[in-house]
């Protein structure tokens, strides 16, 4: 975020601090409780937002320097993201063309990938290169048989795929902006510091909880609650996505000193908060910048947070990863324990039949954005 930004959002959260105020929908929002609970609509909200939209697939820090790569499951879809000599991220199905075996697992650095079946070997542009026995297994196009490609792009130190070969993929376009919004923060100065993988409830639930403060005094009292401003925050948005703004309770030490010393985000006096539709939530921190990728699970009900940190310190030595550490022990813990307990009793809730409506109020303008984002580009 620009400097300009940050003191304009800052002066924002400064003026709702100072006058009681929040930012505001025009009206008062129901959400009909099958859009938490039904199936098909699941299904059908997966395959539109997920399988057909660029989406967050992990950050560049991830895949540092020539010959990176990581392969990863994104919505079932096993996928193989790949640094080559020049610098240029490429994507693929991880799929071998003999008989569909996954050509590579976990991350690492490789100049080619072997398939552990049958052992032909495809290099980073995916093109196969070696047939085991070839002389039996008899004739093979080599250049029909190379690895399926996915769109992809770098942008903003994060790395977006497409999960479709031939799908629409105009990642400038789909970002509307943000991305050169998280960008100026200097993302390429990022230090890959861990990450996590959390078992979390309905995919919707968990944005949601990233899209209000409106819970942080109560679910979060003795955790982050004590340390920010409860239902304060400022919202944008860029084309489908939020930025959301927290602000923290020493924010109130800038009143009185000139906006030329004002340094809110690198002295922890806020944080902000990118909900990349559908699922990725990039938080800009005074110590780096995290990716939390939400995606959809086994079933309605079910999600997972893939939570990969980026720090702007080098993780050299055992103090400074020790902190790191538990700075992300930290995060975890609150997402799991605190979030994420209370979002699969809200799951639970949502098929009690209790209620037919979630009402979202006029202070939650980001939930409320966020399902009229869904219903638009889902077409209902
Ligand atoms: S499935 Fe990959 S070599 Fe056979
Ligand atoms: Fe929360």
């Amino acid at each position: 975020m620009n400097r300009t930004e940050e003191i304009r959002i800052a002066r924002r959260l400064l003026d709702h601090i100072q006058n009681g105020t929040a930012e505001s929908a025009p009206h008062q929002h129901k959400v009909e409780i099958g859009r938490y609970t039904d199936s098909d609509l699941w299904a059908d909200e997966v395959e539109a937002f997920y399988r057909c939209s660029p989406i967050v697939a992990g950050m560049s820090c991830e895949l540092a320097g020539p010959g990176a790569y990581m392969a990863r499951h994104i919505v079932g879809v096993p996928v193989l993201i790949v640094r080559d000599a020049q610098g240029t991220i490429s994507a693929f199905l991880n799929v071998c063309t003999h008989r569909g075996a996954p050509v590579a697992a976990g991350c690492g650095r490789a100049s080619r990938f072997t398939c552990p079946y049958h052992a032909w070997t495809y290099d980073q542009s995916g093109r196969l290169i070696g047939v085991t026995s070839e002389d039996t297994f008899g004739p093979l196009d080599r250049s029909r048989h190379g690895l399926t490609q996915l769109p992809c792009a770098e942008r903003a130190g994060l790395i977006f795929v497409g999960l479709k070969p031939d799908m629409p993929f105009d990642i400038d376009s789909w970002l509307a902006g943000v991305g050169d919004h998280i960008a100026d923060d200097g993302p390429e100065m990022l230090h890959l510091g861990g990450e996590r993988l959390i078992e979390a409830p309905n995919w919707k639930i968990v944005m949601e909880g990233h899209l209000e403060s409106y819970h942080f005094a109560s679910l979060h009292r003795n955790s982050v609650g004590p340390t920010t401003f409860n239902n304060c925050g400022t919202i944008d948005r860029f084309g489908p996505h939020i930025l959301i703004t927290v602000a923290h309770r020493h924010i109130v030490d800038l009143i009185g000193r000139p906006e030329s010393e004002w340094h809110p985000l690198r002295d922890g006096m806020m944080t902000a908060q990118y909900v990349l539709f559908p699922g990725a939530s990039i938080t800009l921190l005074a110590n780096g910048m995290m990716a939390q990728m939400v995606r959809p699970g086994r079933h309605v009900g079910h999600s997972t947070n893939h939570m990969v940190m980026g720090f702007y310190e080098r993780p050299e030595n055992p103090d400074v990863v020790a902190g790191q550490t538990a700075f992300l022990d930290f995060i975890e813990t609150v997402l799991r324990d605190e979030d994420y307990a209370m979002g699969f009793e809200i799951q639970n809730g949502m098929g009690s039949g209790a209620l037919t409506h979630a009402t979202l109020g006029m202070n939650e303008p980001g939930v409320i954005y966020f399902h009229q984002i869904m219903r638009e580009l889902l077409g209902r």
